[in-house]
C-alpha cells in the first residue's frame, strides 16, 4: 500500500477487475479524451495475467477504503509512462494530483530510472494541470498520435526527470 494524506494507491488485485472493467466500459468514467476501450472482463483478466514488472495497475482509494479511480505505469519503448482516471463524482478535489505525486515518488524510489512520461489530449486541461502541479514539463505536441472516436487526435507529451523531482514529496524512503 502506498499511503498519501487523502488517498492511497493499492495494487490492483484480480478481485478488482470486475470494477475496473465496469469503469473502462463507462463513457462517464473515460471522459471525452480517453480512447474508447470497450474491454470485456475476460480480456482484462488475460491482460492482467500477462503483466510485466514494467506494467502495474493501482486502485486509487480514499482513506475510508472507497475506490475512486485507477492509476498505472506501463512501458513506452524503453521508457516508463503513467496514466490515470477518476470516477466523475470525485474529480476536482485534488485526489488525482496526490495519486500522481505518490506514483512519481514510488517509481523514482523503487527504480533506477531517470525519467517518467505521460501524454494527454491537447484539450484535456484537467489532466495537464495534474501533471504540471506534480512537476511534469510539457515537451511538445505529438501530432495525430491517437485515433479514437472517428478522428486523429493531437497529444501533449509531458515528462519529469529525476533531477527535477529531487526528493519524495509524499512517500518516505522507507514506505516504498
Ligand atoms: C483528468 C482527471 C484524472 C483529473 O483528476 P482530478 O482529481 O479532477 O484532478 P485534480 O483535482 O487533482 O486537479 C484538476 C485540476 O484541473 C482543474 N480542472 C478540472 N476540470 C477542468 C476543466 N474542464 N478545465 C480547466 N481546468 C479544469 C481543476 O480545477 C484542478 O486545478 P486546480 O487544482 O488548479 O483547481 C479527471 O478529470 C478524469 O478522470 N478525467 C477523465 C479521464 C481522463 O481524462 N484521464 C486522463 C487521461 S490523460
Amino acid at each position: 500500500m502506498l499511503e498519501g494524506k487523502n488517498v492511497n494507491l493499492r495494487v490492483c488485485e484480480k478481485e478488482d477487475l470486475p470494477l475496473v472493467a465496469e469503469w473502462l466500459n463507462d463513457l462517464e468514467f473515460l471522459g471525452v479524451f480517453n480512447p474508447l476501450i470497450q474491454q470485456s472482463k475476460m480480456k482484462l483478466e488475460k491482460r492482467y495475467d500477462k503483466l510485466t514488472p514494467e506494467e502495474r495497475w493501482f486502485i486509487i482509494e480514499k482513506k475510508d477504503g472507497s475506490k475512486i479511480g485507477e492509476i498505472g505505469h506501463f512501458p513506452e519503448g524503453k521508457l516508463l509512462a503513467i496514466a490515470y482516471s477518476l470516477i466523475p463524482s470525485e474529480r476536482g478535489k485534488g485526489y488525482c494530483t496526490e495519486a500522481v505525486k505518490i506514483m512519481v515518488d514510488y517509481l523514482f524510489l523503487s527504480r533506477d530510472i531517470v525519467r517518467i512520461q505521460a501524454h494527454t489530449d491537447v484539450r484535456n486541461v484537467a489532466s495537464q494541470k495534474v501533471l504540471e502541479k506534480t512537476g511534469f514539463k510539457k515537451e511538445g505536441t505529438m501530432r495525430k498520435y491517437i485515433f479514437t472516436r472517428g478522428e486523429w487526435r493531437d497529444e501533449f507529451l509531458y515528462s519529469i526527470l529525476r533531477e527535477e523531482w529531487k526528493e519524495p514529496k509524499i512517500l518516505t524512503k522507507t514506505t516504498s
